[in-house]
């Protein structure tokens, strides 16, 4: 039998605060912690519940920054169906296992194949997000991308980060402050660097305009009656005062004195990079250089001759461009065209869909909405319990597939696809037992 994901006997290499101290599987275990408890399973099976709670819990402007996409949202929609259509072949009477969720990426070894993308603004969609995300990715020691235009500095975050701090650049213009923010980087302890490349300019949110949301957020009265129906973040924003993107604070000197607020980070963050930049910064950064927001096959193939460590297909959870394809669709081909090891994004909801990447050729899953929604509905523990869920979701995903490891998954297939026959051959006339 199955052990892996019983309510009864949950252990592996990842151990679930549910799981029975008398499990005979538990002497298996090796450490990951997780502080979600139990009753959380009940309330919250899935991400669906965490964001329905979310939804209530934020003003309706910073759901509306959180949830929403560009146009008319077909690419994010497209996400979703797919990841809804990739099949996985259930295989039966591998007898009892536990699977194994561990993993290695560019020289690390992680207990998850999973970690928390970067999010602009963090600290806008729950006080102090960047904080809590941090230190509960350093807790469970997986990823954390902090962005360049969060709501915390590299050096606010110092302190709480874990061994796999991700630092994410939008390409300043300057050469000097581009310079300055490695340092910054580099010195409060983040190892690997992210060149985001799929926002060469300002996407359109319609949604997000429609909500009254302004770059930078102007507290309008149509916004602060949003604010005064949700108590528990406007009391946290009140503590905490509101938040802006802490680590360009320093560069808002004589260069940018004479602009208005609002041309402040056009002006700062060169948002189009082009090969010539990609190599400099692969020369001035000398750990892990990973490349996000790529769809083409030939991109990929160029970004390995110019020495990145791995390539990130993403679409950006369909914010800045409504036709492009689902960036599940777009893993195989990048996949086929590169030896990189890829990370994939855009529209993961659950363990299966992590196991769909994985199948498809990803090295490793980034979640960015997931994990605020999971903050928004509960605060830090929220983090804690999507973890946990996810990885709960893996074990009995795995479990379904008989597969010991992530590296034992069996090709993917299209679900969609016609009905196909072996050989094409007529289904033989059906048979009778009796
Ligand atoms: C983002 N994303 C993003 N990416 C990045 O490189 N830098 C950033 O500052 C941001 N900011 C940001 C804000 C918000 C509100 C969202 C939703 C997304 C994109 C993010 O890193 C990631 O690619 C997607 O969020 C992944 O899709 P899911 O997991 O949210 O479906």
């Amino acid at each position: 039998m199955f052990l892996g994901c019983s309510p009864f006997h949950c252990a592996s290499k990842y151990t679930f605060n549910d799981s029975p101290p008398s499990s005979r599987l538990l002497d298996k275990s090796i450490p990951i912690r997780t502080n979600a408890p139990m009753d959380l399973h009940a309330t919250y099976p899935a991400l669906s519940d965490l964001r329905a709670r979310a939804q209530k819990r934020i003003p309706k402007f910073v759901w509306e920054y959180l949830d929403s996409a560009t146009g008319t949202e077909a690419t994010k929609h497209r996400n979703r169906n797919g990841l809804d259509r990739i099949g996985l072949m259930p295989s039966v009477l591998h007898g009892e296992f536990t699977p194994d969720l561990t993993t290695t990426f560019c020289g690390a070894d992680l207990p998850l194949p999973f970690g928390i993308a970067p999010i602009g603004m963090s600290g806008l969609i729950w006080p102090d997000a960047e904080g809590h995300l941090a230190r509960a990715a350093a807790h469970a020691n997986i990823p954390y991308s902090l962005s360049t235009v969060a709501a915390q500095s590299p050096e606010d975050l110092a302190p709480h980060l874990g061994a796999h701090a991700w630092f994410q650049m939008y390409p300043p213009h300057d050469t000097d402050i581009r310079t300055d923010m490695l340092n910054r980087a580099r010195a409060a302890g983040f190892k690997t660097l992210i060149l985001t490349v799929d926002v060469p300019v300002t996407s359109r949110r319609e949604r997000q305009t429609r909500s009254g949301l302004t770059s930078p957020p102007k507290l309008t009265p149509r916004l602060l009656a949003q604010v005064a129906q949700r108590p528990a973040w406007a009391m946290g924003m009140a503590r905490r005062g509101m938040p802006h993107m802490r680590m360009l604070d320093k560069y808002s000197d004589a260069r940018t004195a004479n602009l208005p607020p609002t041309a402040h980070i056009g002006y700062l963050l060169r948002t189009s990079p082009d090969w010539d930049y990609v190599k400099w910064l692969r020369d001035a950064w000398d750990g892990p250089f990973l490349i996000k927001g790529i769809l083409r096959p030939e991109d990929a193939q160029q970004l390995e001759k110019a020495g990145v460590d791995a390539i990130w297909v993403s679409n950006h959870a369909g914010r800045q461009f409504d036709a492009a394809p689902a960036a599940i669709d777009a893993l195989p081909a990048v996949r086929a065209a590169t030896a990189l090891p890829i990370i994939f994004d855009s529209g993961v909801e659950s363990g299966l869909d992590i196991l769909r990447a994985l199948s498809l050729g990803a090295n490793f899953v980034m979640l960015g909405r997931a994990f605020h929604m999971a903050l928004a509905a509960l605060g830090p523990r929220g983090i804690d319990h999507l973890i946990d869920l996810l990885a709960k979701d893996l074990f009995a995903n795995l479990g379904q597939l008989g597969a010991r490891d992530l590296t034992s998954l069996p090709p993917a297939f299209d679900l969609h696809a016609p009905l196909s026959l072996p050989n094409g051959s007529k289904l033989p006339a059906r048979r009778e037992r009796f």
